[in-house]
């Protein structure tokens, strides 16, 4: 039982086969906004806006499924060229506290996004420590 949720969870979480093809397939589809998020290389943020998308979220998905990939604040500066203005670029990851974002929108981001920080003031100090 426990490796057959395992399999169902790989199954539905993640799919290794997705290409390029699929975010052109999806954009052919709606004419919402698509933000795609982990991109950290320039030739990709490229490649994202050659494909249609509204939105980039530079990201390295917290460190946890590839632990030796370069940093999001690193890889911001290169993305912001690539895309030149001609997307939303955000920047996901290792945003702790004020002085984080401030850097982040120095550099060019137009807005961060929080994954861990308020679940850790959440675990210390309940819903003032989120807030905090
Ligand atoms: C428990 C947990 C689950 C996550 N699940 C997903 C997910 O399903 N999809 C995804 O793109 N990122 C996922 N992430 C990554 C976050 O969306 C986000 O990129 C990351 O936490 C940002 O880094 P930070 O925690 O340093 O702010 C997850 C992160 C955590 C801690």
């Amino acid at each position: 039982m426990p490796r057959a949720a395992v399999e169902l969870f790989l199954e539905s979480y993640s799919r290794p086969t997705i290409t390029w093809d699929d975010l052109a397939w999806l954009r052919e589809r709606t004419r919402l906004p698509i933000v795609l998020k982990g991109v950290l290389h320039p030739d990709d943020a490229r490649r994202a806006v050659d494909h249609g998308v509204d939105g980039i979220v530079v990201s390295n998905h917290g460190g946890r499924q590839v632990d030796g990939a370069i940093g999001s604040m690193q890889a911001l500066p290169a993305v912001l060229q690539a895309v030149g203005g001609r997307a939303t670029v955000l920047l996901d990851r290792g945003i702790r506290g004020g002085a984080d974002v401030f850097k982040a929108l120095h550099v060019g981001a137009e807005a961060v996004l929080v994954g861990r920080a308020w679940a850790y003031g959440l675990a210390v100090a309940g819903s003032p420590g989120c807030a905090r």
